[in-house]
């Protein structure tokens, strides 16, 4: 994995060029505007992992593009040994990170494209040119939630979003984020207040830094005054994205949006979660999903200081689930849908 230098300034998260994937440093943000080239599928597991790629969207398509390097990289000329290559990458790239379904999404969706062939160089291409697809479908599909979110919101709303569910956290456009940079463009005056998502601060590093990006006003609140920010009848609405959403209308998405959708019920705020249909999971109930539990590094240091007993114990779980009844609506490239989600959902996601 090599370190690429750029002063040019775009936000454009995955990027397949010359034979190899470069993507937005997002550990650096908001010091340094630096991109990361991979050039095999371990430097894309090993991105995902640490958080150089991270947001559901971005690392679907990010795992998918893995796949095509462990393809094109392939020197063999037996095809029960490429599949079996294959089949390893895939495990690898699947196992990086748990909760996001969009992942596992993307890597069946290439597997399910290319079980049927058996031309070792038709397949290499037939990889890569979904993957080029899926991240060409991502901008359109969150364009389309923007469009289809953007009437929800009216002129001078304060808006509260939690995370980042921007260009980050997608190929580009963004989700939550998305529907934010579609009101702006509709015309409407809006302001965002974000939170700055302790431990890994994706609110305060990159939705702050996004947001500047675009010129659209932001303030940046700590994740303890969201009740009082709320209290004081600040907020207008809380729009947030999702890592995995379920047939029965539970949200699994980054730590502490549970916490923002309980608080928000109590302050009758609408809560509004924005994201695409490779984010929902028709199968799994909530006890099947694995909430993915980071190093305790992340909690007790900031950066090279400890703040903690070093022998502390730590509980970092990095998601949580909102239960339905706190959820006003479910913002989809298909549409919006609103409670009971069991139903809604059904007749929405075939
Ligand atoms: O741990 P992260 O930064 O990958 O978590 C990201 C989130 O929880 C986002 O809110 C979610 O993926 C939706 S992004 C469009």
């Amino acid at each position: 994995m090599n370190k690429v230098n750029k002063s040019r300034i775009r936000l454009l998260t995955v990027e397949w060029k010359n034979n190899s994937l470069v993507l937005i440093d997002q550990t650096k943000l908001p010091a340094k505007l630096t991109y990361v080239r991979c050039r095999s599928y371990i430097d894309v597991a090993d991105a995902i992992k640490k958080l150089v790629v991270r947001g559901a969207p971005a690392i679907g398509v990010t795992a998918a593009f893995g796949l095509a390097l462990a393809a094109i990289k392939s020197k063999t000329t037996n095809l029960k040994i490429f599949f079996q290559e294959l089949t390893k990458a895939y495990e690898i790239l699947r196992s990086t990170r748990p909760t996001a379904i969009n992942l596992q999404w993307a890597l069946d969706r290439i597997m399910q494209k290319i079980t049927n062939l058996n031309d070792i160089a038709l397949i290499k291409k037939v990889i890569l040119d979904e993957a080029i697809l899926m991240a060409n479908e991502d901008i359109a599909t969150n364009k389309s939630m923007g469009i289809k979110g953007a009437y929800l919101f009216s002129d001078g709303d304060t808006i509260m979003t939690h995370c980042n569910a921007g260009s980050l956290a997608t190929v580009g456009y963004g989700t939550a984020l998305g529907v934010i940079r579609a009101v702006k463009e509709s015309g409407k005056k809006i302001s965002v207040i974000a939170t700055e998502t302790r431990p890994v601060m994706q609110g305060s590093r990159l939705t702050a830094f996004e947001l500047k990006h675009e010129n659209i006003d932001v303030n940046l609140i700590p994740d303890t005054a969201v009740g009082h920010i709320m209290a004081r009848g600040i907020v207008k609405h809380v729009v947030v994205g999702a890592d995995r959403i379920l047939r029965t209308g539970h949200v699994f998405n980054k730590i502490g949006t549970y916490q923002l959708a309980v608080l928000a019920k109590t302050h009758n705020i609408p809560f509004y979660v924005v994201a695409p249909s490779s984010t929902f999971d028709l199968k799994n109930n909530p006890n099947d999903i694995v909430i993915e539990e980071r190093s305790k590094d992340e909690v007790i240091r900031i950066g090279k200081k400890i703040l903690a007993p070093k022998n502390i114990g730590v509980i970092n779980p990095a998601f949580d689930m909102t239960p339905p009844h706190l959820i006003t609506k479910i913002i989809t490239e298909k549409g919006i849908v609103s409670p009971p989600y069991t139903k809604s959902i059904k007749k929405l996601i075939k």
